[in-house]
């Protein structure tokens, strides 16, 4: 079949003939720019399920058959072969870095993860029973304030530099906000350990004894942060570019992007999932949450099953569900959870209300019970999301700030209000 070049729209009886445009690897696209100025109509697409926003090289998704590259490489190749770190540099570069190029971001990562001493005193101001991602929406906005005077995000080294500076302050401020909110005092970043060692240390670290840090740990917390770092336009990263658009900071579109992943239908389905699994409680318990689940009227969803694009598994859950069985046995920790979600999963997948739906286990479903493992509080594992998913973001600005194609963000509507009326004054209403 010859490969499609453009489309016919017939709109009031004139005939508008649309460009396709071919990614490299994908569906077309029907390019829609020029079809308001051509028809006078726009395009109605809630939740943007049919809409690309924008051109981008750094991560491919294929849906249906549950694939997942960050910059060409598979997920699975990444997870088995790669660190977090050097993944980063990936994502905000290109390709893999030669022995040279990692050394040298790893050294320039390493030496900006100190926050400033003032940001003691604006963390001290909240509550302390704050929840960490509204610390850490606050907290990375607040880093604007500390950089924006002399950040010119027209000089592409001053915008690398922010980039280096936001994966390299999160896990300090992270780990700065939970330990605040217990009651310890804050860490200051290690130099002499690397990127996911050094953050465990900030979050577990007391002054009054050595850590002895099991290398399980850190290796495993290091393969969740591949998974999360980056997933093309979700919600979260659709914000850091729509922030970015206006020409805002990359702090304060960070920031932004932090807010949207909180939700539950996003990057807060980590810490949803957990509560959900210690609900159910027990694998007798199974049978019911699954009846409830697909109750509309229930309000109830079965968190960490279903994802917007992929209609197959999540290729990340696969690999989380197998570590999560060798992190347990490796910490020797025994989770009567880990029996309940795979009850669950079983249960679901069986399931005709979830099969005819393509609704599959996706990377937060398993995610939470290793944290647990790992001793992270439930409270944090959003914040996880977000140290790992910081990658992805700045990746994204840097790729936007460089596109002759970036223009502001600005979606149409659909008015449905009242038609034009005339003001009653008070009295006559
Ligand atoms: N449990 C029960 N029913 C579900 C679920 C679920 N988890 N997810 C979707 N459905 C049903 C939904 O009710 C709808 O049914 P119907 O066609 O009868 O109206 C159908 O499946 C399609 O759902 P949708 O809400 O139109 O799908 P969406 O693409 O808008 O939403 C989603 C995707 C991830 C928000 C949704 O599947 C969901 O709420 N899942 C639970 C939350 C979750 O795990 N989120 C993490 C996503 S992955 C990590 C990340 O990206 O942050």
């Amino acid at each position: 079949m010859s490969e499609l070049t453009h489309v016919t729209l017939n709109a009031a009886g004139k005939a508008v003939d649309l460009p396709v445009l071919h990614p490299t690897l994908g569906q077309p696209c029907i390019e829609i720019a020029r079809l308001p100025k051509e028809t006078g109509c726009f395009t109605y697409d809630p939740g943007f399920g049919a809409t690309a926003s924008c051109k981008s090289a750094i991560t491919y998704i294929d849906g249906d058959a549950g694939v997942l590259l960050y910059r060409g490489y598979p997920i699975e190749q990444l997870a088995e072969h790669s660190s977090f770190l050097e993944v980063a540099y990936l994502l905000m570069n290109g390709e893999l870095p030669t022995r040279e190029q990692f050394a040298r971001f790893e050294h320039e990562v390493t030496h900006h993860s100190m926050m400033h001493e003032a940001f003691r005193t604006f963390l001290y101001g909240f509550r302390h029973d704050a929840h960490p991602m509204a610390m850490l929406t606050g907290m990375l906005g607040s880093l604007a304030s500390f950089y924006h005077n002399d950040l010119n995000i027209e000089d592409p080294e001053q915008r690398r530099l922010a980039a280096i500076r936001l994966i390299a302050k999160v896990p300090t401020i992270a780990a700065a906000c939970h330990r605040y909110s217990i009651g310890w005092p804050i860490r200051y970043p290690r130099n002499n350990l690397e990127y996911t060692t050094r953050f465990l240390h900030m979050m577990k670290e007391v002054p009054s004894e050595p850590l002895e840090l099991n290398p399980v740990a850190a290796k495993a917390m290091d393969l969740l942060f591949i998974l999360h770092a980056d997933h093309e336009q979700n919600a979260s990263t659709s914000t850091v570019r729509l922030v970015g658009s206006t020409g805002a900071n990359p702090y304060v579109s960070v920031a932004a992007g932090v807010a949207a992943l909180w939700g539950p239908a996003h990057g807060g389905a980590n810490e949803a999932v957990l509560k959900m699994l210690e609900e159910i409680g027990r694998p007798e318990n199974v049978g019911s949450a699954v009846a409830r689940a697909k109750d509309k009227e229930s309000g109830f969803r079965l968190m960490g099953f279903g994802h917007r694009v992929y209609k197959n598994f999540d290729p990340r859950a696969k690999i989380i569900r197998e570590m999560c069985h060798k992190v347990l046995a490796e910490l020797g920790v025994d989770d009567p959870l880990l029996e309940v979600a795979m009850r669950l999963e079983e249960a679901a997948l069986k399931d005709e209300y979830f099969i005819q739906r393509k609704l599959y286990p996706n990377v937060d479903f398993y995610s939470g019970i290793i944290y647990k493992a790992l001793g992270i509080p439930t409270e944090m594992f959003t914040v996880m999301f977000a140290i790992a998913r910081t990658a992805g973001w700045v990746s994204h600005w840097l790729e936007q700030q460089e596109d002759p194609e970036n223009r502001i963000g600005r979606p149409r509507q659909i008015y449905t209000g009242a038609g034009r009326r005339d003001f009653v004054p008070m009295p006559q209403r």
